[in-house]
């Protein structure tokens, strides 16, 4: 019988070490879609040297990023889970798709505005073809919907403008990818500057809360993050730091916006942000002693990460066969 499973597809980058932001606009949207879906989740360490890595921290930050991926929920049995260097035919199809992106297209993209920005001393012709990668990713895999935060759409609308002019030429290649954006979480702001997205690369760590974070770290980090001077705890654009912490309280607690704002009627900012720091040392302490008792069983890990590139690598060869064939490479002899 055909599955008739829908397929999902997301990636984080290893460029650091995984932030609240990152779990709760994407990773732990992703534990609620495995059952429903046939799931890929990748670790996409070749975006990652679009800005440059330290080799050994990418090498741990990788293996901790899978890690930390299974401590969250997400089941290597049921989901594949991979390092995309694993899988060659990522930077295949990445090639054969930058012959049908234009130049204009990626100049657009408001990441590399940000990134060739911040690191002058680098603009790589990588970090300007960085979303070609990101729609081979999703492309190899036929993958009907993409979870990620909200910074991320643009990626996926260039994805589907690419996927969409590669099938008016050749016919029906690649189904064309919808995202999927939480509707809370999908943008947790820096807590030393709220204007700003949360972001695992930030060089002040104040402005971060990592996965792993030790509770006194989670704790101290939300006490000092920025408010304002009223002492009215309620969400506004007047207000983008205690909107942000309401946010990350309404996540975490699975609570709404007035339940919260109900709740903290009253309250000052000290015990609000107590109340806060609480509710997410509570929701990440399963996921850091899931992480600590993996990391202690290698073979397991080895294991999954030998087994799943070869799933990938299976599914990944289909579709780039069949882009070889539409676009007249000649066949390969057996
Ligand atoms: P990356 O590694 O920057 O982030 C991983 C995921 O976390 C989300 N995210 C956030 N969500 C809410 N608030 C934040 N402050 C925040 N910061 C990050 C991101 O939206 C993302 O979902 N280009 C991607 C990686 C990628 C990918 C892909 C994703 C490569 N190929 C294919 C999906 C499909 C990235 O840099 O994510």
């Amino acid at each position: 019988m055909a599955d008739e499973k829908k397929t999902i597809f997301s990636g984080m980058q290893p460029s650091g070490y995984i932030t609240l932001g990152n779990y709760l606009g994407a990773l732990r949207n992703w534990t609620k879609l495995q059952d429903e879906y046939n799931c890929l989740y990748c670790i996409v360490d070749m975006h990652a040297i679009t800005v440059r890595q330290d080799p050994v921290k990418l090498r741990q930050q990788a293996r901790k990023l899978l890690i930390q991926y299974i401590a969250s929920g997400l089941d290597p049995e049921k989901n594949i889970i991979y390092y995309q260097s694993h899988v060659p035919q990522h930077a295949e199809l990445g090639w054969v798709l930058n012959c049908f992106t234009y130049m204009g297209e990626l100049n657009r993209m408001t990441q590399f505005k940000e990134k060739s920005a911040k690191h002058t001393d680098n603009i790589n012709a990588g970090l300007f073809t960085y979303p070609v990668l990101m729609a081979a990713d999703i492309l190899l895999y036929q993958a009907d919907l993409v979870p990620v935060g909200e910074d991320q759409r643009q990626h996926l609308e260039i994805t589907r403008d690419i996927a969409t002019r590669f099938n008016s030429i050749y016919g029906d290649v690649f189904t064309i990818p919808e995202a999927y954006i939480g509707k809370v979480g999908a943008r947790v702001m820096a807590l030393q500057d709220p204007t700003k997205k949360m972001s695992k690369s930030d060089e002040n760590k104040n402005n971060s809360i990592a996965l792993l974070d030790e509770p006194g770290v989670i704790m101290s980090k939300i006490k000092k993050a920025v408010t304002d001077s009223d002492n009215e705890v309620r969400h506004g654009e007047d207000k983008p730091g205690v909107t942000n912490l309401l946010n990350i309280y309404c996540a975490v607690t699975d609570k709404t916006m007035e339940e919260a704002e109900r709740e903290f009627a009253g309250s000052n900012y000290g015990q609000f942000k107590t109340a806060v720091g609480e509710a997410v040392v509570a929701s990440l302490e399963p996921i850091q002693a899931k992480a600590k008792e993996l990391e202690q069983n290698k073979d397991y890990i080895d294991s999954i990460i030998k087994n799943n590139a070869e799933r990938a690598q299976r599914i990944a060869n289909r579709t780039l066969t069949k882009v070889h064939r539409k676009i007249g490479f000649p066949d390969r002899i057996r």
